[in-house]
């Protein structure tokens, strides 16, 4: 009998494909860049299942071109706004998703564009690799203090959580906002539920950790700017949309914010010529708040199971729509 055929799109640790192999004929996409939306659909026909990221648009097109055979969408990521999650639910196709595993390592970095923005650790790098460097100045490259400000994170789900509980460790107040109230998670850390208003008001540092979604698009625009402290910082570790970036960019070319930490911009990949990369306070790195090395394995790991699960008509190991079932 032969294998199911599966499509991977693009290289992940190679121990996980060789798992994958082991149960079905392996269309692995090996190149730096995605296959185009033509390539995508083009290889997606009568496949039994995929292996996807979120610069892949899995969406009912794509489901009506791979066929109703189709058995698992398996996401290496823990976002899925790339993925029609009703129209798989409507067909009965699991989804996976990668949580957990890159929770803390998400928080660790979202700390790293933190300081780095607070403490103009990019800025002033640049300043010495340019040979800028003559000497000590007691007026140069002031930044803002961490220890003791005043955190405000929007989205407190498992990421959200982990950055307050570091937030803790530099003696911060904590303020959140979710639409959800956590106060299971209130008795674990002292940190105080508050409106979206107050959040943006009364924080020096606002982190952003909530999913894109209709409802968060441009969740920070320019009269959220207003609002916000003139020394305060944004950190973006969400998704790009969730920020309006000419508003962004407005906000700390006049002042009204004092610097932005991103990982993620809008759109991705942010041309070179975004006026954004002119701005030294605003600091920007690709995407990367999960690349660690233990955090990518396990997410390939994870994503490889779900796959084989789903193609073998085994439950998820992490499914975001197991009503499915
Ligand atoms: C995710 O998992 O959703 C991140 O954006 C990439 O790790």
């Amino acid at each position: 009998m032969s294998k199911p055929r599966v499509l991977i799109t693009r290289k992940i640790f190679p121990e996980w494909i060789d798992e994958v192999k082991s149960v079905a004929d392996v269309d692995l996409w090996e190149d730096e860049l995605p296959p185009s939306r033509e390539i995508l659909l083009e290889k997606s026909k009568g496949i039994d299942g995929i292996l996807c990221l979120l610069t892949d648009k899995i969406d009912s097109e794509f489901m009506d071109n791979a066929g109703s055979q189709l058995k698992v969408i398996s996401q290496i990521a823990v976002g899925f706004d790339n993925i029609d999650i009703s129209e798989a639910t409507n067909r009965g196709i699991p989804v996976g998703n990668t949580p957990d595993v890159l929770t803390a390592t998400t928080a660790d970095a979202t700390w790293a564009l933190l300081m780095s923005a607070a403490r103009r650790i990019t800025e002033s790098e640049r300043f010495v690799r340019r040979g800028d460097w003559k000497t000590w100045h007691p007026l140069h490259f002031l930044g803002q203090d961490i220890h003791s400000a005043t955190i405000g994170i929007i989205g407190m789900g498992r990421i959200g959580f982990e950055v307050a509980k570091r937030a803790n460790g530099f003696g911060m107040k904590i303020l959140y906002y979710d639409t959800n109230r956590r106060k299971d998670l209130e008795e674990k850390l002292d940190m105080e539920y508050v409106d979206f208003n107050t959040v943006l008001t009364d924080s020096d540092y606002v982190s952003l950790h909530t999913v894109l979604s209709e409802e968060t698009y441009h969740l920070i625009g320019e009269s959220e700017f207003k609002k916000m402290k003139k020394t305060s910082i944004l950190v973006n570790a969400a998704r790009g949309p969730v920020v309006d970036s000419q508003a962004l960019y407005n906000a700390l070319k006049n002042g009204d914010i004092w610097g932005a930490g991103l990982d993620v911009t809008d759109p991705e990949p942010i041309s070179k010529d975004d006026p954004l990369l002119k701005l030294e306070n605003c600091v920007i790195v690709p995407h990367i708040a999960s690349a660690t090395v233990k955090t990518r394995f396990e997410m390939s790991k994870i994503s490889a199971q779900n796959l084989i699960n789903g193609i073998t008509g085994e439950p998820l190991v992490t499914c975001v729509n197991p009503e499915v079932y």
